[in-house]
């Protein structure tokens, strides 16, 4: 191979007739250099998800992460370098963290990422149409006009409703508590005595947009939980009375608890948020996309009489990192709390046939085509395989519970989606800090294997916040098999924690 054919083959060239060669590579590339770049990447993500198949499911220990650290220079260089060069940094750089998107991954909540959204992103971000206002691109804003449609049925709203894809929960939820304040307080910006009311098992992301939105942190009532950590309904009436006088104005309920994946008491507190004319909003980022399936719909019941929802297609669609969505009840609260004009975009404010803009119905103006990301799997796969996706999640986990129960091992809640909790018995008397630190050494001898990773977290006991191991189970990767390598490694790590 030449030398000029290997530049070539790297996307690079020399600029004829210098004595000292300068390469390089012009914004607008060359159709050969395209093309190669193209079947390089195509390459890359091809061996990618082979790979994902068989590798650990956490990278290197915190030593080894280090040195690999130290040798991932990512200062960007005045001359150009090769894709393939890149292509092997990224790789480098992946292999290290969390391996959110393999098969035996059930921490947090897992990842996932289908290959129909990664095309979906390349050919979307090489057309990089404006969809953001209707007009600019039609035909591309109907795509999230048509999904909103879609789940707006799935959920039971009506035709008044609409929504909005955001970048995940975390915006979703700040939307929906910016709506809820202009169409419950209207804009006189008084929110001293401006309440909303959660459960203490929410999201942190509902603490922080209530924050973001204005709200005095201690406006945020967090109302205990009945034991199975759901909102506590009697509690929460005892608060709103204790704020009598004050500017109630919205209910927060969880579809799905990151933690556990509790479902707060839906109709309860929806009977109630009616009764003091408060907004509700439920954060379904981890449950609600259970809503697609039979079981899901019976678990969700009162969903619908929400005045938004948050879902999170990054979650329960399986998506790569980057959807959120919003659903209101009524579209007309979304663009009062979302939209602005401007002189310089008047050409563009009429969508012409009633398509809506997303802009006004967001923080945002410019961003990436998201829609696409969602609506391509969908087409490729059909919505039917996500419903049976979702609801073998459900019988994974049940399977998982009842082989947790032949196990030492303390399961303090039934699952209601497909989160499974669980941790070592407390011995008698034993202190919280060393009941917690013998859990703590259970989840590293799960993850020290590397077939699977858990994570843990802090659950309410008579003696304090206990350590409890999670597992989560909602990748499409995540099958029968790595649920048998679940219950293999958290059984004889047990064995181990109990001794000869
Ligand atoms: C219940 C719940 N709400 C909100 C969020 C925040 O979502 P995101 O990470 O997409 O911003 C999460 C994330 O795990 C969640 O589990």
């Amino acid at each position: 191979m030449t030398g000029v054919t290997a530049a070539k083959d790297q996307g690079m060239f020399s600029e004829p007739g210098l004595s000292e060669p300068v390469t390089r590579v012009p914004l607008e590339v060359d159709p050969e250099t395209r093309r190669l770049w193209l079947a390089s990447a195509s390459d890359f993500v091809d061996r990618l998800l082979d790979d994902l198949a068989h590798a650990p499911a956490m990278g290197p220990d915190r030593a080894a992460t280090l040195a690999a650290l130290a040798r991932l220079d990512a200062t960007p260089q005045e001359q150009p370098r090769s894709l393939d060069d890149a292509l092997s940094w990224l790789s480098d750089a992946g292999s290290l963290g969390l391996q959110t998107s393999g098969p035996g991954y059930m921490a947090y909540v897992p990842g996932g990422g289908l290959l129909g959204s990664a095309i979906a992103g390349l050919v979307s971000l090489a057309m990089n149409r404006f969809t953001a206002l209707a007009a600019a691109s039609p035909g591309l804003a109907r795509l999230e006009h048509a999904l909103i449609d879609f789940f707006c049925r799935e959920v039971g709203y009506p035709d008044t409703s609409s929504g909005v894809l955001t970048s995940g929960g975390s915006l979703a939820n700040l939307s929906a508590i910016v709506t809820a304040r202009q169409n419950r307080l209207g804009d006189d910006g008084d929110l001293r005595f401006a309440y909303i009311y959660t459960s203490r098992e929410a999201h942190r992301s509902v603490a922080k947009a209530a924050r973001l939105a204005g709200i005095p942190p201690a406006n945020l009532r967090e109302i205990p939980v009945d034991t199975r950590l759901r909102l506590d309904v009697g509690a929460l009436e005892r608060a709103l009375e204790a704020d009598r006088g004050g500017r109630p104005f919205m209910i927060v309920a969880s579809a799905g608890t990151t933690n556990v994946g509790a479902i707060d008491p839906l109709c309860a507190i929806a009977d109630v948020a009616e009764r003091h004319h408060l907004w509700l909003h439920v954060d379904g980022a981890y449950g609600g996309a259970f809503i697609l399936t039979p079981e899901g719909k019976t678990k969700l019941s009162g969903l619908d009489r929400a005045d938004s929802i948050t879902l999170d297609p990054h979650k329960g669609l399986f998506l790569p990192y980057g959807t959120g969505c919003l659903l209101v009840r009524s579209h007309a609260a979304l663009e009062a709390a979302h939209s602005e004009s401007a002189g310089y975009l008047r050409d563009l404010m009429d969508g012409g046939d009633g398509t809506r803009s997303s802009s006004s119905l967001s923080p945002e103006l410019s961003r990436n085509d998201r829609a696409v990301l969602l609506w391509l799997p969908f087409w490729l796969h059909g919505v039917g395989e996500f419903r049976r996706a979702l609801s073998e999640k459900l019988a994974l986990v049940a399977k998982l519970r009842e082989s947790l129960r032949q196990l030492p091992l303390e399961v303090p809640l039934e699952p209601e989606l497909s989160i499974a909790a669980f941790r070592l018995p407390r011995r008698r008397d034993e202190p919280l800090d060393s009941w917690n630190a013998r859990n703590g050494r259970l989840l590293s001898a799960i993850n020290d294997r590397r077939r699977i990773h858990l994570s843990s977290t802090l659950l309410p006991t008579p003696i304090g916040p206990a350590a409890t191991l999670r597992v989560c189970i909602l990748s499409f990767r995540t099958g029968a098999s790595q649920v048998d390598h679940a219950i293999a490694d958290i059984a004889a790590a047990t064995a181990e924690a109990w001794g000869p």
